[in-house]
């Protein structure tokens, strides 16, 4: 008896199971939604939750609340800035608690402006320490390579120990200061004792506050690095695996890169000849630093107007007296940014001045033909002409349709290709 019932009593779980599984055939659009997030969800090592928990926190800024990491390399615009936000705290309903005026962002202090543009925080993990390997200085992160690397041994690491204590960014007095609000707030203990196995952060002396802080740093760097970040989900990925047809544009402008419009002499991965093919995972930088001529952006709120010098500013004042006696070649010379993600960005180049793809493809096009600009208005003369390559670009000779093919691989090297070309 209790046999025979037992028996029903699990024939009736099966049946119900049964339908239960049946009825995700028809599932509710939210239920399809959830799925698929599930399915495409990232797990993050404890290092990199660690790190992605300080990239998104604004309370890690003075005044606390107003600023993260995330506020100037937001997700939705790949990792990088914004172009034009009301300031001063007035942008407050839109979700920004600080502003950006063409390109630059504001720090947490309320009018704080530096003068150059945040580059992309995805991908960043792919400069190496910054090195001279005898022709040109080569990594390094910064637009002028000043987070070398050679302390920490990364430069991603160390670049991202700066923004807290820069009175343009974040703003704390000291890496106490960092550190203490951590301290203060249980789910980063409890992360911190996961991935460092100590249950408390010490800051009793200078040693444990300097350990600790780069941890921080080693943190960030995890998350930048992880697949979260840093994905490798274009449209161009796809291509390389084999999963994706470029359109016919897109692949002239493939083409017209590597040939005509020669911007594979800068945007491509270092190692063997320039006229090889792609690599799987191309970074699209050499990593090295050249001055392109690019014009000043006359809304730059970064106060003066006075030229960048870019690499130069910073040997001038590096410890190593080889390096300071080269600052006089590099005046100018910024390092080629990845162009993963740059069609989702708001402004280009290292001070912001452009707004468009389009516009950056024509400069590239014709910075050197007389009579050529933008929207009517002439190329404003480079801040340094002595440095400026004046082979690699300037007239390309391309015309409209060739121009718009380049932009169209541009956007190839877009995350986030579902296999659905827009
Ligand atoms: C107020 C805006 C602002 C905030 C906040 C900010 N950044 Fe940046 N970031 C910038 C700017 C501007 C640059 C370029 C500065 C330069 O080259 O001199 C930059 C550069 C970088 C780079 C270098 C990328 C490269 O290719 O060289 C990385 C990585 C980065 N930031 C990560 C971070 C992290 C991590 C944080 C938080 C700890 C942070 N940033 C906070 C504006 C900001
Ligand atoms: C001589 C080297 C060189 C060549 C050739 C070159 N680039 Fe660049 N590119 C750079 C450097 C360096 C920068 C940053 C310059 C600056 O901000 O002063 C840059 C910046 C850019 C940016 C802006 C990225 C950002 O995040 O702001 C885009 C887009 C770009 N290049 C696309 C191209 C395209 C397309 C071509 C070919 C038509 C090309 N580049 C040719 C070196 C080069």
């Amino acid at each position: 008896m209790l046999h025979s019932r037992a028996q029903q009593f699990l024939t009736a779980i099966t049946f119900s199971l049964l339908i239960a599984s049946c009825s995700k055939d028809v599932m509710e659009p939210q239920d399809q939604i959830d799925n698929a997030r599930a399915r495409t969800k990232t797990t993050l090592t404890p290092i990199q939750q660690l790190g992605k928990q300080i990239f998104f926190d604004a309370r890690l800024s003075e005044p606390m609340g107003v600023q993260a990491c995330a506020s100037c390399h937001a997700p939705e615009v790949g990792f990088s800035g914004f172009s034009d936000i009301p300031t001063g705290g007035a942008a407050a309903a839109s979700g920004f608690k600080r502003g950006w005026v063409a390109g630059i962002g504001e720090g947490a202090a309320v009018g704080a402006f530096g003068k150059r543009k945040p580059q992309s925080a995805a991908y960043a993990f792919q400069s190496p320490v910054l090195e001279f390997d005898g022709q040109e200085f080569v990594g390094g992160l910064f637009w002028d390579g000043r987070a070398t690397g050679l302390t920490l041994g990364s430069p991603l690491a160390e670049q991202a120990l700066g923004p807290f204590l820069s009175v343009k960014e974040q703003n704390h007095p000291s890496p106490a200061s960092v550190l203490a609000k951590l301290k203060s707030n249980r789910s980063y203990l409890a992360l911190w004792k996961t991935v460092y196995g100590i249950a408390d952060i010490d800051m009793n002396t200078p040693e444990a506050i300097n350990t600790n802080y780069e941890r921080i740093g080693f943190a960030v760097e995890a998350y930048e690095a992880s697949s979260e970040v840093s994905q490798f989900s274009s449209k161009f990925d796809a291509y390389m695996a084999g999963r994706a047809t470029l359109t016919a544009e897109e692949a002239e402008g493939m083409r017209l890169f590597n040939n005509e419009a020669g911007c594979n002499d800068c945007h491509k991965q270092l190692g063997g000849n320039r006229n090889r093919p792609f690599v799987v995972g191309e970074s699209f930088a050499d990593f090295a630093y050249h001055n392109i001529g690019i014009p000043q952006n006359p809304n730059n709120p970064g106060g003066n107007l006075a030229p960048d010098p870019g690499l130069a500013g910073f040997l001038a004042t590096s410890d190593n007296p080889t390096w300071r006696a080269m600052a006089d070649q590099n005046f100018g010379k910024f390092r080629t940014p990845t162009l993963r993600n740059v069609a989702k960005a708001k402004r280009f180049m290292h001070n912001g001045v452009f707004s468009s793809l389009e516009q950056v493809v024509h400069f590239y096009n014709t910075r050197d033909v007389p009579g050529e600009g933008w929207n009517g208005v002439p190329w404003g003369a480079p801040e340094y002409s002595a440095t400026m390559d004046t082979e690699a670009l300037g007239n390309l000779g391309l015309s409209p349709a060739q121009e718009a093919a380049v932009v169209a691989f541009l956007k190839t090297m877009s995350d986030g290709y579902t296999g659905v070309t827009q």
